[in-house]
């Protein structure tokens, strides 16, 4: 990814619309959404059910292309990227935390965390030790090979942070990453996203509905319909960029 000097927005997202044709109406999920993201930015999208807080995630990692507009990443428009150079993309600057963990279930959770080095190409001795250290350090230094179906919900999760920080991606992006856990195991997993995000100036880009893990964020964006109706810095801040939507 080219250097940019700090100002540098690390994404932006430049007039995107996106639309789901279905049979006999065409759903509008997002409308004309302009946004610039910085590097070390803890980033809520924030709304509710129905308001195109996955669909505005899926766009900015390249899950799916937008109806119009585009987004770049470090300059790159990978809204135009053809599929292959894409997912090479992803590989190297973007990691995810799914609500639902998404470990592979035959795979122990030191295969599963060395997953994305493997897809580099790594030797196998090489990245599991790598994945070990990752697992301690998120606290399973007792589950090191332990499957998913032997683990409880907050310690997959855990694994799940692990295996998306692993290649020390740019970005990470987590849709509803404590949806299925209590309140004490969500706020360790968002003191742990944070503490990683922090420690190398990674960007996180944070889907909710939850105000309590908005209040994690340097900054929420809340959407309403698919439009952007508020964008502001929460009160411990630590990023320094100007914030401001492009518009
Ligand atoms: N693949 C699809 N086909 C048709 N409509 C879709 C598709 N994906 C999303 N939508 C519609 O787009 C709108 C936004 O959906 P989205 O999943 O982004 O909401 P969300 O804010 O993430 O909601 P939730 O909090 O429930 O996950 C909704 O009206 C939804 O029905
Ligand atoms: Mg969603």
């Amino acid at each position: 990814m080219p250097q940019y000097p700090r100002e540098q927005p690390i994404i932006e997202v430049k007039n995107i619309r996106k639309e789901y044709p279905l049979e006999d109406e065409t759903v509008v999920a997002l409308k004309r959404i302009n946004l610039n993201i910085y590097r070390g930015e803890i980033c809520c999208i924030f709304g509710t059910s129905g308001s195109g807080k996955s669909t505005l995630l899926n766009q900015l990692a390249g899950m799916e292309k937008p109806t119009r507009g585009c987004v770049y990443i470090g300059g790159v428009p990978i809204s135009r990227l053809p599929e292959e150079e894409l997912a090479a993309f992803r590989q190297r600057h973007i990691g995810f935390v799914f609500q639902a963990y998404n470990l592979l279930p035959n795979l122990t959770a030191t295969e599963n965390v060395a997953l994305p080095l493997m897809f580099r190409g790594m030797p196998q001795e090489q990245r599991e030790a790598i994945a070990r250290k990752m697992l301690c350090r998120v606290g399973l230094a007792h589950r090191l090979d332990h499957f998913p179906s032997q683990m409880s919900g907050g310690q997959q999760q855990r694994a799940g942070i692990a295996r998306a920080f692993i290649t020390r991606p740019d970005i990470v992006f987590a849709d509803e990453p404590t949806g299925n856990l209590d309140s004490a195991t969500t706020a360790e997993i968002m003191e742990m996203i944070c503490g990683f995000a922090r420690k190398f100036r990674q960007t996180i880009i944070l889907v909710t509905h939850d105000p309590e893990m908005a209040a994690y964020a340097d900054r929420v964006v809340k959407l309403i319909d698919g439009e952007i109706v508020s964008d502001e810095r929460t009160p411990h801040s630590q990023t320094s960029p100007n914030p401001q939507t492009a518009r």
